[in-house]
C-alpha cells in the first residue's frame, strides 16, 4: 500500500484521535497518553501509554484476523500511530465476562473473582454523558442502533473473540476476566461483514495474574494501584508484543 498523508483531525476521543487521510476509505488512529476512567470523570496522562496501547492493539487484532474476524486494522504507520479502515460505528459497547467483576459484581451484589459456568455477554449503549447504560437487544432494534442480523453478529464474534484471546492470555499466565469491542461496517462496504472497531488493549479489559491476581489492566488507573503502564507492558511483553 502507498504511502497515507495524514489529514484533517475528525474525532478526539478521551484516548485517542482520529484523523482523515488522503484516501477516504482509511483514517489514522493516533494513541495518545491520555488515561480517562468513570466515562471521564478521572483523568490523566501516564508516560508512554500511546506507544504501549498501539503495539498491544496492532498485535492483537492480528491474532484476531488470522483467526478469521473482520477488524478495521490494516497496519502499523508508527510508534503512536495505525492505519485503520475507516469505519459507521454501531453505538453499543459489547461486553463478555468470563470472571465477575466491575459493574456486574456492583449491579447483582456477586463477589467480584466469582468465576462465571459459562461466559456471560452484555450490551452497552455508548454514551458518556448517560454512563453508558445496560441496554438490551430490544433497545438496539427498536431504537435504531443496529438491526437483529447485526445484534447476532455482534454476540456471535465477540464470543468468537473470547475463543482466541482466552487461551493467548492464559498461555502467558494471565487470566481474560472480562473484556469490551465495538463493531461497524467499513464505510466503503457498508452492506459487507460486520466488523471489529475500535481497540483492543488493556484500557478495555481486565486482566489478572493467573497466579498471583495481580490487576493488569485499567482498574490500576481506576483504583489508583499505581505502576499502570508498567503492568499493561508486561501484558505485552508475556504475548509476544515487542516492547
Ligand atoms: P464494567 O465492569 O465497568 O461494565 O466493564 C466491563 C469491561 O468493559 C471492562 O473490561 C472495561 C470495559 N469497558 C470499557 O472499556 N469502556 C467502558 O466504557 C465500559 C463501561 C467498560
Ligand atoms: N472508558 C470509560 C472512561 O474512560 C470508562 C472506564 O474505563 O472506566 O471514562
Amino acid at each position: 500500500m502507498t504511502k497515507l498523508t495524514r489529514g484533517r483531525e475528525l474525532y478526539r476521543g478521551k484516548a485517542k484521535t482520529v484523523y482523515a487521510t488522503d484516501d477516504a476509505r482509511h483514517l489514522v488512529m493516533h494513541y495518545r497518553d491520555d488515561v480517562s476512567a468513570f466515562d471521564g470523570a478521572k483523568l490523566a496522562q501516564l508516560e508512554k501509554k500511546g506507544e504501549t496501547n498501539n503495539r498491544i492493539n496492532a498485535f492483537v487484532m492480528g491474532r484476531l484476523a488470522a483467526a478469521g474476524v473482520p477488524t478495521h486494522f490494516v497496519r502499523l504507520e508508527n510508534d503512536r500511530e495505525s492505519v485503520v479502515r475507516a469505519m459507521k460505528m454501531i453505538p453499543v459497547e459489547c461486553v463478555v465476562r468470563n470472571v465477575c467483576a466491575g459493574s456486574m459484581a456492583k449491579r447483582y451484589g456477586v463477589p467480584e473473582g466469582t468465576k462465571l459456568a459459562e461466559p456471560i455477554f452484555e450490551f452497552f449503549y455508548k454514551s458518556d454523558a448517560l454512563h453508558d447504560p445496560l441496554c438490551n437487544d430490544d433497545h438496539i432494534r427498536v431504537l435504531g442502533w443496529a438491526s437483529a442480523k447485526e445484534i447476532a453478529e455482534m454476540k456471535a464474534i465477540t464470543h468468537k473473540v473470547n475463543g482466541v484471546l482466552k487461551p493467548m492470555f492464559a498461555a502467558a499466565g494471565i487470566d481474560l476476566v472480562d473484556y469490551k469491542l465495538e463493531f461497524g461496517h467499513p464505510v466503503d462496504d457498508p452492506d459487507g461483514p460486520l466488523t471489529l472497531g475500535d481497540e483492543f488493549t488493556p484500557d478495555g479489559c481486565r486482566l489478572w495474574d493467573s497466579t498471583t491476581g495481580e490487576k493488569m489492566d485499567k482498574d490500576r488507573f481506576r483504583r489508583d494501584l499505581g505502576s499502570v503502564i508498567d503492568h499493561y507492558r508486561e501484558v505485552g511483553r508475556r504475548i509476544g508484543v515487542p516492547l
